[in-house]
C-alpha cells in the first residue's frame, strides 16, 4: 500500500514548508516538490496541513478505578483516538499487588492484542514497590521497551517518598523517566474530613478539597527528590499556576523537571462544578479544574517551554449510571476522570492556534514531536523520511461543533459539549494506512481493528 499526498503544507516543530509526501508500506519514503512516485492512492492536500499524527501519552484504557472501570478499551479508545488524529497512545499499566512489571505489561498487552487500531505503548505504574520490582526497572528500560514509570503521591495505591527516591536513582542510571501524579494526600484527607463534617458534599467541594497548594507542595517535594538524586521527573496533568511556578523554579535551578498539561486545565475552570442537575460531576477529576488565572498561566507555560507535552488523561466514566450513581450524595465517591482522547488535536488547533495562543509549530511539538522525544518513540512524531507514516492531513478551516453524538469515545458525554471548532483532520493515516476520514459532518473510522502494534520505546536521551 502506497500513498502520495500532494500540495500540502508540512508542519514541523520548528517550521512549515509546502511539499509532497510519499509513503510506502509503514514508512515515509520521500518528501519533495512535484513528487510523481506511482502510488495506490493520491491525495490532493491543497490548502491543508500535513501533520505528524498526535501522540497521547496519558490514557487509562479499561483501568479498574474507584469501584468501576474506565469505559474505553483498546478498541473503542484507539478508534476514538484515530478519529481525532491520535496515531499513538501510551497507556498506563497499573501493577497489581504481587505482580512483576513484566507480568503487568504482559497482562495489559493481552487486553490490547487484536484490538488496537493505532500503535500503542505502556507506562508501567509502580504500585507494589518490592525490592525485586525496583531492581526490574533496569530491564523495563533496556529490554521491555517501557522506559517511563508512573507513580502516584495520592490515592490508596500511592508510593512513599523513599520509594520515589529509589525509583529516581534507578531511572537515572539507565535512562528512565519517573512520571508523577503530584498532590499532597494528607492535605486532601484533612480537607475531605472538614468538608464532610460540614455536610459539604456536592461536586463543587471536590475542587475545594484539592486546592492548588496541594499540587504545589507535592511538586516542590518531588523536585527536591530530583535535586538530591540528580535524576529527572515528569509531572502528569499539571493543573495550577502554583504548580507551574514550582516546575519553573526547579527548571530555573537546572533541575530536570518536565511537565504535561491537558486541554481541560487550559480551557475549563472550577465554575463548571456548579452546573445544575449534578452536571458538575462530569468534571470531577484529579487534580480538579482550577481558575481562569491558572488556565492563562498554563498557556504561558506552553509558550515558555516549561510545559513540554499536551496529553489528555483520558479516563471516561458515563455520567448516567456512574458519575451520578456512585457519588450522588458524596463527591468523594464520584469516579475521578473524564474523556478526552478524541478532542486533543482539534482543541489544540482551534483553541490554541486559531485563537492565536500558540503557533502551529508549537502545537506540533506539544502534541507530537516533543512527546515522541520525551517518551523515546523514535519512529514517531515527525513528517520525515524514515519515520512511520503516521500522518494527519488537516483542514485548518473545517468547522465542527463538539457534541457527544458525533464522537466515538465509549461514554455518554464530553466535557467540551458545544465547543465550536475551527480545523479538523481530513484524513488520518497510521503507518501508511487510512484509519479515519472526514465525511462532511464528522469523522468516520475506516481502519482495521487489530492492526495497531505494541511499540518498544528507547531510553530517555535528554530534552
Ligand atoms: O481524575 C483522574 N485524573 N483520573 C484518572 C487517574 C489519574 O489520576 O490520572
Ligand atoms: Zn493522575
Ligand atoms: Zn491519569
Amino acid at each position: 500500500m502506497s500513498v502520495l499526498i500532494k500540495g500540502g503544507l508540512i508542519v514541523t516543530s520548528t517550521g512549515r514548508y509546502p511539499a509532497d509526501v510519499f509513503a510506502d508500506g509503514d514508512k515515509i519514503k520521500a518528501i519533495g516538490t512535484d513528487l510523481d512516485n506511482p502510488a495506490d492512492e493520491v491525495i490532493d492536500a491543497t490548502g491543508m496541513y500535513v501533520l505528524p499524527g498526535a501522540i497521547d501519552p496519558h490514557t487509562h484504557l479499561s483501568m479498574p478505578f474507584m469501584g468501576t472501570y474506565a469505559q474505553d478499551d483498546y478498541q473503542t479508545g484507539t478508534i476514538a483516538g484515530a478519529c481525532g488524529g491520535v496515531t499513538t497512545v501510551v497507556d498506563f499499566d497499573l501493577q497489581q499487588k504481587g505482580e512483576s512489571l513484566l507480568e503487568a505489561i504482559e497482562r495489559k498487552k493481552s487486553w490490547a492484542e487484536g484490538k488496537t487500531v493505532v500503535d500503542y505503548s505502556l507506562h508501567p505504574a509502580v504500585m507494589d514497590p518490592r525490592p525485586e520490582v525496583i531492581a526490574e526497572v533496569k530491564k523495563a528500560i533496556l529490554d521491555y521497551g517501557t522506559p517511563s514509570f508512573k507513580i502516584f503521591m495520592v490515592y490508596d495505591f500511592r508510593v512513599d517518598d523513599a520509594t520515589m527516591i529509589k525509583l529516581l536513582e534507578e531511572t537515572k542510571k539507565y535512562g528512565g523517566l519517573v512520571q508523577v501524579h503530584a498532590e499532597n494526600v494528607h492535605m486532601i484527607d484533612h480537607l475531605n474530613e472538614v468538608l464532610a463534617a460540614e455536610g459539604k458534599l456536592e461536586p463543587y467541594y471536590h475542587a475545594v478539597s484539592r486546592p492548588n497548594i496541594a499540587e504545589e507542595e507535592a511538586i516542590a517535594r518531588a523536585a527536591k527528590m530530583v535535586e538530591i538524586t540528580g535524576s529527572r521527573i515528569y509531572i502528569v496533568h499539571l493543573s495550577s499556576k502554583e504548580g507551574l511556578f514550582k516546575v519553573k523554579e526547579a527548571r530555573d535551578h537546572g533541575i530536570d523537571v518536565y511537565a504535561e498539561t491537558c486541554p481541560q486545565y487550559l480551557l475549563l475552570d472550577e465554575e463548571r462544578y456548579k452546573e445544575p442537575d449534578f452536571n458538575g460531576a462530569k468534571y470531577v477529576m484529579s487534580p480538579p479544574l482550577r481558575t481562569k488565572e491558572s488556565n492563562e498561566a498554563l498557556w504561558t507555560g506552553i509558550n515558555s517551554g516549561d510545559l513540554q507535552v499536551l496529553a489528555t488523561d483520558h479516563c471516561p466514566f458515563d455520567f448516567n449510571g456512574k458519575k451520578d450513581m456512585f457519588g450522588k450524595d458524596d463527591y468523594r465517591k464520584i469516579p475521578n476522570g473524564a474523556p478526552g482522547i478524541e478532542t486533543l488535536l482539534m482543541l489544540a488547533h482551534s483553541e490554541g492556534v486559531a485563537k492565536g495562543r500558540i503557533s502551529l509549530e508549537r502545537m506540533v511539538d506539544i502534541v507530537s514531536t516533543g512527546t515522541a522525544r520525551m517518551f523515546g518513540l523514535k519512529d514517531k512524531g515527525a513528517v520525515q523520511v524514515g519515520k512511520d507514516a503516521d500522518l494527519v492531513v488537516f483542514d485548518p478551516n473545517q468547522k465542527f461543533t463538539i457534541t457527544q453524538s458525533k464522537l466515538h469515545m465509549n461514554v455518554d458525554y464530553t466535557p467540551f459539549e458545544g465547543t465550536e471548532i475551527t480545523g479538523m483532520p481530513s484524513v488520518v493515516f497510521s503507518r501508511g494506512k487510512r484509519v479515519a476520514q472526514w465525511n462532511g459532518e464528522q469523522m468516520d473510522f475506516v481502519g482495521e481493528v487489530g492492526r495497531g502494534r505494541f511499540v518498544k520505546r528507547e531510553p530517555f536521551e535528554g530534552f
